[in-house]
């Protein structure tokens, strides 16, 4: 039965993801590319609150960190909330119900960090709790990962690796919090587009099964930030930088320390330096920021939990 009570709301955070490690082999025949990735969820986050309503209808506001409208986000099917919430009421095959999804958004739009696919996550989570749709985290799982490769990590959050295309996790342990800065960029990145050039610049040559990152693994078990810092490792950065040369400037800006290392996220653009410590973060952030080489400059730590009801 659909819910047919007083208004009823709920509010899930969901953070960043940045990637620790990402190897990438070759296209397959769906064209998704078999991936041997570390996913590392920070403590960024965009808010989802879904407020059920009775009229079927599904629809979503986007606004930025100060409430401002942030036209530029799609909030027709394309907006992969909005899917999330049409795949669940599918599963749940209760047509009448409606949610309105009110997103606030910290976490870069095209940023590599992927913003969208947590918003995905926190809807399939808002929307199961406000509809009182009762699927398992198992069920919500198997949902997550026919809306996005990355989706599947957010519900979950911590650090895990990915296999697949992404989708099929593993949680990893690590021994300590790590401290990053974030150097991030207005215009963001097609993660199609970076796939694409990656292929163009293997020319073919790209490895069924990509190696797994056992120095990153190894690393977080150890918690030992310089160890993590040589292990760091993205197969896409040469392809982001080939579509956008630029991005040089902001992986040499952050000089020789207090960084212990810089890499792009994920299909990019935004930048990561991994500092020692949170006095290091500070220090950095303020050189950056006086360098005016990123639009905005971010700090943050991780691992953090995933999506998570907060009210
Ligand atoms: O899975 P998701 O929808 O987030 O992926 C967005 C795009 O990124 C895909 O359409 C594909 O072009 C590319 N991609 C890929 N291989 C992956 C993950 C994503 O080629 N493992």
């Amino acid at each position: 039965m659909p819910y047919v009570g007083a208004v009823r709301s709920v509010k899930v955070r969901v953070p960043a993801k940045i990637n620790l490690a990402l190897h990438v082999g070759a296209a397959r025949a769906d064209g998704y590319h078999q991936l041997s990735t570390v996913f590392h969820a920070i403590d960024m986050y965009d808010e989802i609150t879904a407020t059920a309503t009775h009229d079927g209808a599904i629809n979503v506001e986007v606004v930025d960190v100060q409430g401002q409208p942030m036209p530029h986000v799609p909030v027709d099917r394309t907006n992969l909330a909005v899917r999330a919430a049409a795949v669940l009421r599918d599963r749940l095959d209760e047509p009448d119900l409606g949610v309105h999804l009110h997103i606030r958004k910290t976490i870069p739009v095209a940023g590599g960090m992927a913003g969208g696919s947590a918003d995905a996550a926190g809807a399939l989570l808002a929307c199961n709790d406000v509809w009182r749709g009762a699927l398992s985290r198992d069920e919500l799982d198997a949902l997550a990962a026919t809306l996005g490769s990355d989706v599947p990590f957010l519900l979950h959050g911590g650090n895990a690796l990915g296999a697949g295309r992404g989708e099929l996790i593993t949680p990893v342990l690590s021994r300590s919090t790590f401290h990053w800065v974030l150097g991030v960029y207005a215009e963001g990145m097609s993660t199609p587009a970076v796939y694409a050039e990656f292929d163009r610049l293997a020319g073919g040559r790209g490895v069924n099964t990509p190696d797994e990152p056992r120095d990153v693994l190894a690393a977080l078990g150890s918690g030992d930030p310089d160890a993590l810092a040589v292990a760091l490792r993205n197969d896409l950065a040469p392809a982001a930088l080939s579509l956008r040369p630029e991005l040089l400037r902001g992986i040499e800006a952050a000089g020789p320390a207090p960084a212990l290392a810089a890499v792009i996220s994920g299909s990019g653009p935004t930048t990561v330096f991994l500092v020692p410590d949170a006095e290091s973060a500070e220090l950095l952030a303020l050189d950056l920021r006086t360098q005016a080489v990123f639009d905005d400059v971010l700090i943050a730590r991780g691992p953090v939990p995933g999506a998570r009801v907060v009210g």
